[in-house]
């Protein structure tokens, strides 16, 4: 069985620091890795329309800029097969069928969606699209027979519904031999990259609260935005002793810095451990931190920057470059439709043994 590797994102903003440490930074170094055969990114447009069906332009404009942050990012074309959902259809076909695999109260017990619904104020009412989307990411999991699935932690609940879906149609339908493939999530091991706080110590990152730092921000706006991030209130005066625990400049330095960073930045200390034990006996001063954060920050920033740059000088390129991979993405799930259609024996004018049988039962009447 092949190495393939399947994930994507909702185009409903520009991707953040929170994103690429929790995922993309991860998908482009498998990506040069050349350990896999094929990879999939997808910008989840369909699944985007799900909880905003009533404005679709922003879905629409956000999928030039997540299919430019992920270019930025640093994956390219050629090895990675960059697709829009909604081009698949495909994918709602399978959706579909999967559908009577899974129950309503399994559905509900789904902790991501449980909480999205309280998020979104939709617990009066539901809509069904939204309530269904595990059962769609199923399908955008299985239609390229994913086996390793890159996301945040907090698409784990996906994953478990994938495999649960996966083992029932592969049991009822397929039980001399699977058709379908049990995926594996992937998610980073650092703790800090797992839930990146926003710059104000929330718990998480979003646009309506204003606290992210954007993939495509300028170098002034990502120094601004570091420079007036939360600490720690007891940290009056350089002399006090600082606390490290919901310290967001701290969090941030374990999902950023390493030790080659303090020779370049801050050579006062070999490694974070050190700079930690200083600020927590006291004498080291906040200011002093954001700088060595600002600078670790830039350098990982700045290469992306520019190359989105460059990328930004030619959009037709861009959707170019997603409908090719759309095409190759449709050519795939094609094939696994088949197989899933033969499976469930609904291939009736595939099957030539099916006519064959049937004239044969309706002969011996005669
Ligand atoms: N649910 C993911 C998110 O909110 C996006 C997504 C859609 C996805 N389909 C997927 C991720 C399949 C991984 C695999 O970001």
């Amino acid at each position: 069985m092949g190495k393939i590797i399947l994930t994507g994102d909702r185009p409903t903003g520009r991707l953040h620091i929170g994103h690429y440490v929790g995922s993309l930074r991860q998908r482009v170094a498998l990506q040069n890795s050349g350990k896999f055969d094929k990879i999939y990114i997808m910008i989840a447009d369909a699944q985007a329309l799900t909880d905003n069906f009533d404005n679709p332009e922003k879905v629409r404009q956000n999928v030039i800029e997540v299919a430019l942050d992920y270019l930025a990012a640093g994956l390219e074309p050629e090895k990675s097969t960059l697709f829009i959902q909604s081009q698949i259809s495909e994918l709602t076909e399978l959706t579909f069928y999967y559908m009577n695999l899974v129950t309503v109260s399994r559905l509900q017990r789904n902790p991501t969606v449980k909480n999205e619904i309280q998020l979104r104020n939709f617990e009066a009412s539901i809509p069904v699209g939204f309530f269904n989307y595990p059962i769609s990411q199923a399908a955008d999991i299985t239609f390229c027979k994913a086996n390793i699935v890159p996301v945040g932690e907090d698409q784990l609940p996906m994953i478990e519904q994938t495999r649960e879906i996966v083992h029932k149609f592969n049991s009822i339908y397929a039980p001399e031999g699977p058709v379908l493939v049990e995926p594996e999530a992937l998610i980073p091991e650092a703790e800090a990259c797992k839930r990146l706080p926003g710059t104000d110590g929330k718990a998480k990152m979003s646009k309506s609260l204003g606290n992210c730092i954007y993939l495509a921000d300028s170098a002034d706006e990502v120094r601004t935005k570091i420079m007036s991030m939360y600490t720690d209130p007891l940290h009056l005066q350089v002399s006090d002793p600082g606390h490290l625990e919901g310290n967001t400049v701290f969090t941030y330095l374990d999902a950023f810095a390493r030790d080659e960073h303090f020779e370049r930045y801050c050579p006062d200390y070999s490694n974070l451990d050190e700079m930690k034990a200083h600020y927590q006996r006291g004498g080291l001063g906040d200011v002093k931190v954001k700088k060595f954060l600002n600078n670790v920050i830039q350098e990982e920033l700045e290469p992306i920057r520019n190359r989105r740059a460059e990328y930004e000088k030619d959009i037709p390129e861009i959707y170019n470059i997603l409908k090719r991979g759309s095409d190759a993405a449709r050519e795939t799930a094609a094939q696994t439709l088949a197989e899933v259609k033969h499976a469930m024996k609904i291939d009736y004018f595939e099957d030539m043994e099916l006519i064959k049988e049937q004239s044969r039962k309706y002969a011996k009447g005669i």
